[in-house]
């Protein structure tokens, strides 16, 4: 008794965080056109009888060792999704999924391949299915095979947009999405650099930071709104700014590498530079390392993750600073909502979580608490 009034405690402080999430920052309208409706969809569903965190305490393990889950993502390769997806796998089996039962496959960053997944695993009679899509926009052509099937579905880490998500609810069907809003991690990259004040930024002292951008997957809601609100964090707190150069290195640390070299030695003015993942991050450092130049000195980096190697360059002092996106909650979160769905259970159609600023100040733990 005790233990499930903790539990919907923790979901009524999940939902509470969701709400602050959604309005945090101050967007342009244009700019959050999905905001509203998610904060009616937590309101619709915050009366929910069983949520994921209440049956997960309340069915037994033995009911799911049989279960059998598939799991798409999009990229093996990509740092970030394999924390994820190890995090993932140990959780489902904690929770009593055996490891036979836990098919992880990857979709080589190719719709094709993974829609082709996705019917092998509707094929196989699979009860759950978790996906990473490979291109959000295919996410309705997905739903709708998952749905025909009569298999409830978890989508992680890539958003789908607002009609598709407003579909699973007006449809009451078993599809929901675990992820953080990128908003916020934007808006934490920039008042990272914020804190600092404008004299130490402003390094030439113009009065403007000079900045590069370099983007994630450009299809991808969290490369967009990270783009946007980190720059709008700056120009927020009343900042001038002056984007030298903004480049697509698709999450990836190497692709960045070159990037920012290309970008400092054509624009050797650079102040900032923003990257919106830590992959990138730890290319940019490479290639500003190469130039001669010195984190903290003559330039600032911020990036997006918390991967380890990027805790430990802001502890160094070689990375001015990093935002923890939380994989332990996002998997945690997806095979909870998943065990509500095989056990009969409803769930949310919007499963958020918070993104935490990382700093000097907080690297170490934040590094411990990941140990
Ligand atoms: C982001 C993450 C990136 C990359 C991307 C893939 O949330 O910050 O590093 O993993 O997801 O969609």
């Amino acid at each position: 008794m005790k233990k499930k009034l903790v539990s919907l405690l923790t979901v009524s402080v999940m939902t509470l965080s969701m709400l602050a999430g959604c309005t945090s920052g101050s967007a342009p309208a244009e700019s959050t056109p999905d905001n509203t409706e998610k904060t009616e969809q937590t309101d619709a569903n915050a009366g929910a009888e069983q949520t994921a965190e209440a049956v997960v305490e309340s069915v037994g393990n033995a009911d799911l060792a049989d279960k059998k889950v598939g799991v798409c993502i999009y990229q093996f390769s990509d740092n970030f999704m394999t924390l994820f997806r190890n995090e993932l796998e140990t959780y489902l089996v904690s929770q009593g999924f055996s490891k036979d039962n836990i098919k992880i496959v990857d979709g080589a960053n190719d719709q094709a391949t993974q829609t082709n997944q996705i019917s092998s695993f509707i094929t196989e009679g699979v009860d759950v299915l978790i996906i990473n899509p490979v291109n959000s926009s295919s996410a309705a052509t997905i739903t709708d095979m998952v749905v025909d099937a009569n298999i409830p579905l978890v989508y992680i880490n890539r958003e789908p947009d607002a009609d598709e998500e407003a579909r699973w609810a007006d449809n009451n069907w078993n599809v929901t999405y675990v992820g953080c809003d990128a908003r916020q991690s934007g808006t934490m990259q920039g008042e990272i650099i914020v804190d600092l004040g404008l004299e130490t930024v402003d390094l030439n002292g113009d009065g403007k930071v000079q900045y590069i951008m370099i983007e994630g997957d450009p299809e991808n809601v969290d490369a967009q709104y990270r783009t946007e609100f980190s720059v709008k964090a700056l120009t927020d707190a009343g900042w001038e700014v002056d984007c030298l150069d903004d480049q697509v290195g698709n999450w990836d640390q190497a692709t960045a590498q070159q990037l920012v070299a290309n970008a400092l030695s054509a624009h050797p003015e650079t102040e900032v530079v923003f990257c919106n993942n830590d992959a990138m991050a730890l290319g940019a450092l490479q290639s500003i390392d190469a130039a001669g130049r010195k984190v903290g000195e003559d330039i600032f980096l911020v990036g997006v993750d918390a991967l380890t190697e990027a805790l430990e360059d802001v502890i160094a002092g070689t990375m001015t600073g990093t935002v923890f996106n939380d994989h332990i909650s996002q998997s945690h979160s997806a095979a909870d909502a998943a065990i509500a769905y095989i056990t009969g259970a409803t769930n949310e159609h919007y499963i958020g979580c918070d993104y935490v600023k990382v700093t000097s100040d907080n690297a170490q733990s934040t590094l411990d608490s990941l140990k």
